[in-house]
């Protein structure tokens, strides 16, 4: 049983539709990665699969409901989201943002249970933010402000977890860092995982289940192996790549060296040769001007 999935879901701003008649199976207890180009949909369709955004027409079922039709705590307790930019009330400080997280679990207004406070730490610590809880959201960086987001969404304490680029804005040890907390909240607690990445090799080492997206639309879907190989590259991202299996673990691993469209021949040959004769006589005569 897939406990979440998208039905013949069109979705769009104003008259524009953006995505045209999509379904789409959320792998229950798996890492899924959304890719694709800017503006193919990526964003709209997790804001729409998390409820935070109405479809044209269509649904988004959670264990056989309409997401659309229920209580937003009661979706909120399942899924949280980490949207693409978020912004916080202004002065609010790192630790009331991640309390906000405990939002749907809260009987009243002020009642913060021990449990409460408990997620609130351990999403701080996680994260690398007990340093910063006292501090206003907005006086922090940009990649310890996306760590802050990310420490709230997983004080939410959901067996589902969206997150829209959650490694951008982050160096690359906390790029490591926050999806090696995925992989392990994945693996230990059987969490669902559904992340939108640019970085196709970090894709293709975290995620179980590959999606790529154009145009709104699904065009290629599967494991890393099934999904990432130079058609679907050209295809989905106008690039041409070279895919070489990860020595250390085996999975596809992309270097682009073009754009699609442009010669890739002269992309991909060596340049002119020059005898090494020749090479030795240039360089021994601008040693000559130099010196
Ligand atoms: N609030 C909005 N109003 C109107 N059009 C929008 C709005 N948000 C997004 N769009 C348009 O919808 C399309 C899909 O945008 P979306 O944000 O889903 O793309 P994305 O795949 O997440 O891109 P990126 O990789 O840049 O985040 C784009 O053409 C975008 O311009
Ligand atoms: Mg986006």
């Amino acid at each position: 049983m897939t406990r979440l999935f998208a039905e013949r879901l069109h979705i769009g701003y104003g008259e524009t539709t953006i995505v045209g008649d999509l379904n789409l199976r959320i792998p229950d207890g798996k890492i899924t990665a959304l890719v694709g180009a800017n503006g193919s949909g990526k964003s709209t369709i997790l804001k729409t699969m998390a409820r935070i955004m109405q479809p044209q027409s269509g649904g988004v079922f959670l264990d056989g409901k309409s997401i659309h039709r229920l209580q937003t705590k009661e979706v909120a307790k399942q899924l949280a989201i980490l949207p693409q930019n978020p912004t916080s009330p202004e002065g609010l400080t790192v630790s009331e943002l991640v309390s906000y997280g405990r939002f749907p679990h809260q009987k009243g207004i002020g009642s913060f249970s021990p449990e409460d406070k408990r997620m609130v730490a351990w999403a701080l610590e996680v994260t690398g933010m007990g340093e910063f809880a006292g501090r206003p959201v907005e006086r922090m960086s940009g990649g310890q402000r996306q760590r802050a987001w990310i420490a709230m969404a997983l004080a939410q304490g959901t067996d589902i977890l969206f997150l829209d680029e959650p490694t951008t804005f982050l160096d690359m040890a906390h790029q490591l860092e926050v999806l090696k907390l995925l992989e392990k909240l994945n693996r230990e607690e059987g969490r669902t995982i559904v992340m939108v990445v640019h970085d196709l090799n970090h894709a293709s080492l975290y995620a179980h289940h590959l999606v790529a997206i154009k145009k709104g639309a699904v065009i290629y879907e599967g494991s890393p192996a099934e999904v990432i190989h130079p058609e679907m590259l050209r295809e989905v991202f106008g690039i041409e790549a070279d895919v070489i299996a990860d020595p250390r673990t085996g999975v596809p691993l992309c270097f682009p060296y073009g754009l699609a469209g442009e010669s890739t021949h002269a992309a991909q040959e060596s340049p002119p040769a020059v005898p090494a004769s020749a090479a030795q006589e240039r360089v021994e005569r601008e040693m000559a001007e130099v010196g």
